[in-house]
């Protein structure tokens, strides 16, 4: 199993901004068992596609749980297939806060994603009131059973990210993510089965250069969903790099 590192650049980004990343990714070498994605705005997708190196794939941050129509401003999942990426972001925290997206809506950009051959990462995570409560297990659990309902263990990965450390150079401790992944890993087996074996669970949240090798080297991390680090060609690159470091 590959490492999969995954660069969520949100709302960032000029074409200047990504010519100049794609620039400095020309002479970067795919590394060794590493599977990298990019998922820039819907805006700069094409430009993506253009200007990075081959090995590079794309993927979008988000889908439309419903497949055309007079839906203004929504994308389709088949819109991103036919525009060359491979992968997409569903369920990401900050779109279940700012566009109150539920766990069904979230299961349904699933399920268009993998009808239109997209590979899908699901995200979930808890807020730090629901650990400091010590549900976390539990959100994270139900999150899951509601973001998966009627989702293909094909072509998946599960992305935790804890909302505390997003964003905040909070990072969970790879003992934290260790236990949660153990946890997400538990619910995948009864939910799929032997076939959650191929499932590929990811941590986000504050991943840096000099944070990634260590995270990689962990059993039970199979990669990396980066926000803030992915959009410095250089930092992204070093974390790409560690994934030659996973344990698989
Ligand atoms: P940061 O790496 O900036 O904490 O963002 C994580 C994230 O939300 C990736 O989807």
């Amino acid at each position: 199993m590959s490492t999969l590192v995954i660069a969520n650049w949100k709302m960032n980004g000029a074409v200047a901004s990504v010519e100049a990343f794609a620039q400095a990714w020309a002479g970067v070498a795919n590394p060794e068992k590493v599977s990298v994605v990019i998922c820039p705005s819907f805006a700069h997708l094409s430009l993506v596609r253009e200007a990075m190196p081959r090995w590079v794939q794309l993927g979008a941050q988000d889908c439309s749980e419903r497949t055309s129509g007079a839906f203004t401003g929504d994308v389709s999942a088949t819109m991103l297939s036919d525009l060359g990426c491979q992968w997409v972001i569903v369920g990401h925290s900050e779109r279940r806060a700012c566009h109150s997206e539920t766990d069904s809506q979230v299961a349904q950009k699933a399920q268009r994603a993998q009808q239109a051959g997209l590979q899908v990462a699901v995200c979930v995570g808890e807020q730090l009131w629901q650990r400091e409560t010590s549900e976390h297990h539990q959100v994270v659990a139900a999150q899951l059973a509601g973001s998966l309902e009627g989702v293909s263990p094909e072509g998946l990965a599960i992305a935790y990210e804890p909302i505390w450390a997003i964003g905040t150079g909070h990072a969970a401790s790879t003992q934290q993510a260790e236990d949660m992944h153990g946890q997400i890993r538990h619910c995948l087996a009864g939910h799929y089965g032997e076939a959650a074996e191929s499932i590929k669970v990811i941590y986000g949240g504050s991943v840096k250069p000099a944070t990634a090798r260590a995270l990689f080297a962990s059993e039970t991390i199979d990669g990396a969903l980066v926000g803030g680090a992915s959009l410095e060609a250089d930092s992204f690159a070093e974390i790409a790099r560690a994934g030659t470091f996973g344990r698989k």
